[in-house]
């Protein structure tokens, strides 16, 4: 029986981790023993706890509870927390009796976190192999966060999950996997899996139509709303951009289309330091983070998205809702390649005509991110790893 740690933070990795989590339970329960560690990077009750009653995800057995702080202070904590675990130390609130602490055979890791990084390093330095969901993603935009905590992750993983063939594509011009020579090394392999966000978004694409009521609650009509989140630092802590991409929201509500925006903790932080006036409307909705059913029924029904969300730019496209995308660039080139998205920055006229752009036109979401079984094929890969 393999041993296996999923290593968790951050909102989007907790909802990553459910289609892993379900996979061991449904079709690897022999092989496979999955343990969670949640470093406590998101820890609101509707950033963290929510997902793992909602889509079953069982309890961690490790909570670091590092919380929020300078990437320094977040990821070192983080670092000590986690190279504890992999040692079989106490951490105090840990569900596991001492006694029970075995090695783990393996970490699994998912997206670009200061928990992903974390994790890379401390396991990597303690030998313990590293599987990375969502390898081979590159902004090339080295002031994000982000970009190098997967950078690190992906030169330090054993196996790499690349989503798509772009995510492929990038590792092998970094010559991940390979010597100088070009020879495939034996400690590292490049798979393309899939997404296993477009696993979830499947699975509980129909159990979110039955359980949510949001789009009722609200008083929204089909396809004639905007779903809209931000939450980088580059939009956040800067107010012009904050600025603009509100006058923007703003003006669509004030045309009469309904404007819904779940506030990302980070957002609503910086909109009272900034004491942001956007113009009130009863067509703008500023509501608090939403549970995934809930978003997954806005993604589904929204005339047009607009974020700088990974995850909720993806979804959006799954769900055959084009997306404005309020970023410079994306990982997620096929979506702008396909026409399903644009990229339009954080420039007030930019945004606006990007959204007339994708209300106007036909839009086609060519089907880029597998099968819906990425999950089932990363297990397969690691337990082949250890034979
Ligand atoms: C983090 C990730 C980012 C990911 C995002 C998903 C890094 C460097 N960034 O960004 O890649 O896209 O999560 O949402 O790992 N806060 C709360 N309650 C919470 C969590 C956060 O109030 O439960 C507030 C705190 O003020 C905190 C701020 O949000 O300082 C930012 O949180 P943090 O986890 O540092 O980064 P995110 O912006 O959430
Ligand atoms: N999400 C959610 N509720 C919200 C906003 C987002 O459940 O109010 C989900 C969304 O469906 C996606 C994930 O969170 O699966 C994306 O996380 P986030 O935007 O925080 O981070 P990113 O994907 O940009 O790293």
């Amino acid at each position: 029986m393999l041993r296996l740690l999923s290593i968790i933070g951050a909102r989007p990795q907790i909802i990553k981790a459910a289609a892993i989590s379900r996979a061991v339970r449904t079709q690897f329960a022999g092989q496979i023993e999955e343990h969670i560690l949640h470093t406590g990077q998101h820890y609101d009750d509707n950033m963290s706890e929510v997902f793992f009653r909602e889509l079953g995800i069982p309890s961690p057995d490790y909570n670091l509870h590092v919380g929020s702080g300078s990437h320094a202070e977040q990821t070192g904590e983080m670092l000590k927390g986690i190279e504890k675990v992999l040692q079989g130390e106490p951490i105090g609130n840990s569900r596991l009796e001492i006694g029970d602490v075995k090695p783990f055979d393996g970490v699994i890791l998912y997206g670009d976190t200061n928990s992903t990084l974390a994790g890379a390093l401390a396991a990597s330095k303690l030998q313990v192999p590293v599987f990375h969901v969502e390898a081979g993603l590159r902004s090339f935009n080295m002031s994000m966060p982000e970009e190098i905590n997967r950078i690190v992750a992906d030169r330090l993983g054993n196996l790499l999950f690349a989503p798509t063939q772009t995510a492929v594509r990038n590792l092998e011009a970094e010559g991940v996997g390979c010597n100088v020579y070009g020879e495939q090394h034996a400690w590292q392999k490049v798979v393309l899996s899939g997404d296993v966000m477009y696993d979830n978004s499947m699975y509980f694409s129909a159990m979110a139509d039955m359980k949510s009521d949001i789009i009722e609650r609200l008083g929204l009509s089909y396809r004639n709303f905007v779903l809209a989140t931000i939450h980088r630092p580059a939009n956040t802590d800067n107010p012009e951009n904050l600025r603009s991409i509100f006058r923007a929201l703003s003006d669509i509500a004030a045309s009469g289309v309904d404007v819904i925006f779940p506030c990302h903790p980070r957002t609503r932080k910086k909109l009272s330091d900034e004491s942001l006036e956007f113009r009130e409307s009863s067509h703008f909705h500023l509501i608090d983070p939403v549970s995934f059913f809930e978003i997954i029924r806005l993604e589904k029904n929204a005339r047009v998205v607009m974020t700088d969300s990974g995850g909720v730019q993806k979804e959006a496209f799954f769900y055959g809702t084009p997306c404005v995308i309020l970023r410079p660039e994306t990982e997620w080139v096929e979506i702008v390649d396909a026409g399903a998205g644009i990229l339009a920055d954080a420039g007030y006229e930019r945004i606006m005509k990007a959204y007339a752009d994708l209300s106007g036109r036909e839009v086609y979401f060519p089907p880029l991110f597998g099968d819906a079984h990425a999950s089932e094929r990363i297990l397969s890969e690691i337990i082949d790893f250890f034979n």
